[in-house]
């Protein structure tokens, strides 16, 4: 099944909450993507819990990758590289998948190879897009990112916009958590908003004159904070569905509004979205309308690929692979690993 010159990367990813590895072909091909997820247990604390997860991963790690493998329909001597997520994320998380991948490429005698998460999101865009190609823009919205980047080839970056404070995906599980959710609460934030009015309340957009790029979403998760307090203050109740689709409205034209400017500014004709925010329906909407107005082409992966998945790393090792990056026995888990780090 392996022909000549395919390429199949192993691939491993147990940053957070997610333990997932999936077989990938060529970097755009998925023959397999097996994701155990932890949501359910962190549910009962409302949130990840990083000791629970580290145990949780140990757990499966080996009959996640064994569903993958045998998915896949091949053995590890077809495969030709093994990829891990080593960072950013949870360093107990991170390391059970780092020491997973580096037991099977030595004994299997294969190469390792370190991927940043963020570069598998942004990668997650390659697998069902075959006409996408660097050069382009890219939004990186997780529960951990907030990045606008610039793709200028296969695994070279540059950080336009970052966060200065939440993620995005932070401030809408903070959201949705103060307005009776509970987690994971961008999802329900989406769907909630649906029966609300996006125009009830007006929250914050912040906008940073010395660096038009950054976000910040600080200070609307405080201000919608401050508007059910009020409201509790005074006895009224408040319409959720409304603060929801208000609160969403506002992250989503701060996101939009900075995309547009880096598409006008450096003039670019394919922007790609990623991360678990990316599956946000008003965000693509939105993104949809922005990009169509000024001829960009917009891409964004399925939901499975927006969440960690193991096959975003797959398509990102694929093309470090073929640009020769190697890591030693040595590699570590990396908790803030910088984009473009090495
Ligand atoms: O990429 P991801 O799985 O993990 C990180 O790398 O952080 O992203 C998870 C984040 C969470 O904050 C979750 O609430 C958010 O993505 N998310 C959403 C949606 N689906 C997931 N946020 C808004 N709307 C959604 N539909
Ligand atoms: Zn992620």
């Amino acid at each position: 099944m392996n022909g000549k010159k395919d390429v199949l990367i192993l691939a491993i990813e147990s940053s957070c909450d997610e333990t997932a590895a999936a077989v990938v072909k060529n970097g755009r091909e998925v023959l397999s993507n097996i994701i155990s997820s932890q949501i359910a247990l962190h549910t009962l604390y409302g949130g990840v819990v990083p000791e629970i997860a580290s145990r949780k991963h140990i757990e499966k790690i080996n009959q996640v990758i064994e569903s993958a493998l045998s998915e896949a329909g091949s053995g590890l001597n077809e495969i030709n590289a093994v990829g891990v997520t080593y960072g950013p994320g949870l360093v107990g998380a991170l390391l059970v998948g780092v020491a997973e991948a580096k037991a099977i490429a030595y004994a299997a005698k294969k190469p390792l190879i370190g991927v940043h998460h963020i570069e598998g999101h942004i990668a997650a865009n390659f697998i069902e897009h075959e006409d996408l190609e660097p050069p382009f823009f890219s939004l990186v919205v997780s529960g951990g990112h907030t990045h606008l980047v610039r793709v200028r080839d296969y695994g070279k970056f540059d950080i336009i916009g970052r966060t200065r404070d939440d993620a995005a995906g932070e401030a809408f599980d903070k959201v949705a958590r103060a307005i009776g959710l509970g987690y994971p609460g961008g999802p329900k934030i989406d769907r909630v908003s649906k029966d609300g009015n996006p125009d009830a309340i007006f929250f914050p957009r912040a906008h940073m004159e010395d660096a038009p790029y950054d976000f910040s979403f600080s200070g609307v998760k405080s201000a919608v904070l401050n508007y059910i307090n009020g409201c509790q203050m005074k006895g009224e109740a408040y319409c959720q569905a409304d603060v929801a689709a208000s609160f969403q409205k506002a992250v989503i034209d701060v996101l939009v509004a900075n995309a547009m400017r880096a598409v006008e500014e450096y003039k670019t004709d394919k922007f790609a979205i990623a991360g678990g925010v990316a599956s946000n329906s008003a965000l693509r909407e939105a993104m949809r309308t922005a990009c169509e107005e000024r001829g960009v082409k917009l891409y964004y992966p399925s939901p499975v690929f927006c969440t960690d998945n193991a096959a975003m790393i797959g398509a990102a090792a694929y093309y470090e692979y073929r640009n020769g990056t190697r890591h030693g026995w040595d590699l570590n888990a990396v908790p803030n690993l910088k984009l473009g780090e090495r």
